[in-house]
């Protein structure tokens, strides 16, 4: 695990994208794992920066968003398509056709989260996953208590989830409490991932997500099975980590690093 601490918000999300560009220049038909929230809007906006000013190209890609709301349908405001379609996809090259976030209006979500999963496999699996993280340590809606072997399934949001998404919605009642999520599981199945945080609301999650103990109840904790996995991390959602120096020191002193 990488831990790369920036002074703002504004600095991991280009930071981030960065490692977005770095991947499509490699291998531009690649698949990206992408995720919803106030997160990764900084990351969607330099992205549409690169691309419009700097022709980064998203032609050959291929998208699979994390999660969706049960019962939200593509075009309601809240759902994570409209989200990602207004905060990203329209502003970019990707095929509509190559775009996948998962169905919150399936008739029978067994089968179509089975579908979801072939789909990625049809794919050759994620190359890179964008995360962000819960005030409550989740990763895409994998609430406490998740299989860290779960695979793309419905789940049941958390009170406090509900709590930290209704700011989205006019009111509390109105935030649907099941998702359909991908599984820590299929989350660990990419090549390489990506979690972003900020604001100090996320320092306790981000703390035990890299230091804590591997565990169920905190499933970002999981990333420390993975063998490529890069937090970025603001200064706020730094605050609780006890080996901040340390993460520190590992830049400061990478190969081609100024203070290398
Ligand atoms: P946020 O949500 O980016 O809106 O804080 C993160 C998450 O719940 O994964």
């Amino acid at each position: 695990m990488e831990v790369i601490v920036c002074p703002t918000y504004e600095e991991i999300s280009v930071a981030a994208a960065r490692v977005v560009a770095e991947t499509l220049n490699e291998k531009p038909d690649a698949v990206l794992g992408l995720a919803t929230g106030s997160t990764p809007l900084g990351l969607y906006k330099e992205l549409i920066r690169m691309h419009k000013e700097e022709g980064l190209d998203f032609s050959h890609v291929t998208t699979f968003n994390l999660d969706e709301y049960v019962g939200l349908s593509h075009n309601h405001p809240q759902s994570y398509y409209y989200f990602m379609w207004e905060n990203l996809f329209k502003h970019i090259n990707v095929p509509v056709e190559n775009i996948h976030v998962p169905s919150g209006t399936a008739n029978d979500y067994r089968a179509y989260c089975e579908w979801y999963e072939d789909r990625i496999d049809e794919c050759d699996g994620i190359d890179l996953q964008v995360l962000g993280i819960g005030s409550d340590g989740h990763i895409a809606f994998n609430e406490p208590s998740s299989s860290l072997a779960s695979r793309t399934r419905l789940k049941t949001l958390t009170e406090q989830t509900i709590d930290d998404n209704a700011r989205f919605f006019d009111k509390r009642e109105d935030v649907p409490i099941y998702s359909i999520t991908m599984g820590v599981g299929t989350i660990l199945d990419a090549e390489r991932l990506i979690l972003l945080a900020n604001g100090e609301g996320k320092a306790d999650a981000v703390a035990a997500a890299v230091e804590g103990p591997v565990s169920s109840m905190i499933t970002a904790s999981a990333l420390q099975l993975h063998p490529d996995s890069l937090f970025f991390v603001d200064e706020a959602a730094a605050g609780k980590l006890k080996m901040r120096d340390y993460y520190d020191w590992i830049q400061k002193n990478k190969p081609g690093s100024p203070g290398a």
